[in-house]
């Protein structure tokens, strides 16, 4: 088994640190810790923009949360569990789908291939993918939620005879591509799990351009001028009725997911909200295509939070996350403004998920 490095892009000032730079920073006042054979590099982010983040969101005439707080280790731990409920077809009609596939992926990728995974959870269809790819460079699986991603990063490194070099970031501000072992002939981003539909339609579009230029980067001497893919799985446009129902599990699931996000604030950033105060639901907005999911105000209170009072009016709602779903057409619209062209499209036989495999449009 590899061992597994976990590369942690803190900001810094305002800047993120590169890699070059990331062992400087370490001597600097971070600590070197080793657990179970895993050498972590530790760095405390700066939790000040993420409060900004909350305070700008909650003071909004429309009231938000950023969707990436729902990922803590309990908060990812509750995804895995939303993608085993009845009602959420997603993760099990991609998982299918991977599984005819991702031979074809893999042959699409071609020899000493990095794969980049930005958002990768638990890697469980990574897992497809790795086991398809002829002679895989490296993983680089990218993550917000700390020790889940390195828990994943693990279990993949004991399955695969692969080098996983994981990246704690948001990748959302950009990070740096670690360097690996083996010649670089290309790299590859997938993207699966819908995880685009997370991001507005313009959001989405500078994503997938983000995604393009990292594939197009000649760091020294790595890559061979083989063009690399940008792989995307995405929820389709289906009845109102099933989708809503994946949002609102009988179970309480999802609603959990959203509770979690409360009652981070107040341990993490002292932003003392009162989960009880509040009901979830998820409705389909058609002008967004979307699902949105919000907490409800259940009565009118006013929490204090870094010396701002914010009020929250009984009937009005915190925006918790989007869940954007595509036709392939306007998917591959969506990809075109993006600077990539969609080279093929797998759908499951019902129309319910899809992945495209994208190439940049300039090679
Ligand atoms: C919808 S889940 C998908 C997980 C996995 N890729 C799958 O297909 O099952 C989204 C994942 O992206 C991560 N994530 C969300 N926002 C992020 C951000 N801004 N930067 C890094 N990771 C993020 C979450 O921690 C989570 O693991």
């Amino acid at each position: 088994m590899w061992p597994v490095l976990l590369l942690e892009s803190c900001l810094r000032n305002g800047v993120y640190v590169s890699v070059e730079n990331i062992f400087e920073c370490q001597s600097e006042n971070e600590q070197l810790a080793v657990q179970d054979g895993l050498q972590l590099l530790e760095f405390a982010p700066q939790q000040r923009p993420l409060l900004e983040e909350v305070l700008e969101g909650l003071t909004a005439e429309e009231k938000s949360l950023p969707a990436k707080l729902h990922y803590d280790q309990r908060g990812s731990m509750l995804f895995e569990q939303i993608c085993e409920v009845d009602e959420y077809y997603i993760t099990r009609t991609e998982l299918a789908l991977m599984r005819e596939i991702s031979g074809a992926l893999g042959d699409a990728f071609g020899n000493g291939c990095m794969l980049i995974e930005p958002g990768s959870g638990a890697s469980l269809k990574t897992d497809l993918l790795l086991a398809s790819m002829p002679d895989p460079a490296a993983y680089v699986p990218v993550d917000i939620s700390r020790d889940f991603l390195l828990e994943s990063a693990t279990a993949i490194a004991d399955r695969h005879d692969i080098e996983v070099l994981p990246v704690w970031a948001d990748f959302t501000k950009g990070h740096p591509i670690p360097a690996c072992e083996a010649a670089v002939r290309s790299r590859a981003i997938y993207f699966p799990g819908s995880t685009v539909g997370n991001f507005s339609r313009s959001e989405a579009a500078s994503l997938l351009r983000t995604f393009g230029t990292m594939i197009q980067e000649q760091p020294d001497d790595e890559l061979s001028g083989v063009a690399g893919a940008v792989v995307v799985g995405f929820d389709c446009k289906k009845d109102q009725g099933r989708m809503e129902a994946a949002y609102n599990d009988a179970e309480g699931v999802t609603a959990e997911f959203n509770y979690n996000v409360i009652d981070r604030l107040a341990g993490e950033l002292g932003v003392a909200l009162d989960r009880n105060k509040f009901t979830f639901r998820a409705d389909w907005v058609e002008n967004e295509g979307a699902i949105v999911s919000r907490l409800w105000v259940d009565e009118s209170h006013s929490v204090e939070m870094a010396g701002t009072v914010v009020t929250f009016e009984s009937g009005e709602a915190i925006r918790m996350e989007e869940s954007h779903k595509y036709t392939p057409d306007e998917f591959e619209l969506l990809a075109e403004e993006s600077g990539l062209t969609m080279e093929k499209i797998w759908t499951d036989d019902a129309g319910d998920f899809a992945v495209a495999c994208l190439r940049p449009l300039s090679v």
